[in-house]
């Protein structure tokens, strides 16, 4: 062999060397980045009411995960900030079936294949914003027909009666996975669990 074709050889081998090392620390990098299946084909929205940030902290961790658009939703007039004259009258919100309108203009749920929707759980139920946000949407036809999940922080309860309201507000939707809870004085730590959720979620639902 010449000594111009062992080079070339040697050049070869080495080259092929460095492409399978690089294919080596390539690979685990690909998967650890690959984006979960179905997000880059489906859009998927997270519409989020947080008073105090903790609903907010874990809907943000899910969408990352989702590979989702974003969007808070806020109450037009503020609730006052003194705790139980805020409590007492969304309890009277809650009771009496009211509305709290929403600062414009609201997200649109009509170009998502998937929505979640993330609100606190105020006296079992949904928060009021988000209770107001659902019905709005589903009056004007923009989930019909759409995948939606929901994910809850509370002090204790459970995520049941937030997700039945859920259903009853938007009955042209399909409601998929289970819904997500974080409680306690933690919840809002729980971003792990949050973002294992909206995994699951992805591989369940598209
Ligand atoms: C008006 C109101 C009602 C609430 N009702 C409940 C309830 O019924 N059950 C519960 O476990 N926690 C309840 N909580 C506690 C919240 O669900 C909990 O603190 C939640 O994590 C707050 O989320 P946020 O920081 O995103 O607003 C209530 C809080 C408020 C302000």
């Amino acid at each position: 062999m010449s000594s111009a074709s062992s080079r070339l050889n040697l050049s070869n081998a080495s080259l092929v060397r460095r492409r399978l090392l690089g294919t080596a620390f390539a690979l685990p990098l690909a998967c650890a980045f690959r984006p979960v299946r179905g997000a880059a084909s489906r859009r998927t929205l997270v519409v989020c009411y947080s008073r105090t940030g903790t609903t907010e902290a874990l809907a943000r961790a899910a969408a990352e995960s989702l590979g989702a658009d974003f969007r808070t939703i806020e109450p037009r007039e503020p609730y006052a900030a003194e705790y139980s004259d805020m409590t007492d009258l969304a309890r009277e919100e809650k009771h009496t079936g009211a509305r709290r309108e929403l600062k414009g203009p609201l997200p649109d749920a009509s170009s998502y294949d998937l929505v979640v929707i993330a609100s606190p759980v105020w006296w079992g139920g949904l928060s009021t914003p988000a209770s107001t946000y659902l019905t709005d949407e589903a009056r004007v036809g923009h989930l019909k027909g759409k995948l939606v999940a929901t994910l809850h922080t509370s002090g204790s309860s459970g995520p049941r009666a937030a997700r039945a309201e859920a259903e009853r507000l938007a009955p042209d939707a399909r409601f998929v996975g289970e819904p997500f809870i974080a409680s306690g004085s933690r919840a809002r730590t729980r971003t792990d669990q949050a973002q294992a959720w909206a995994r699951k979620l992805l591989e369940e639902a598209l």
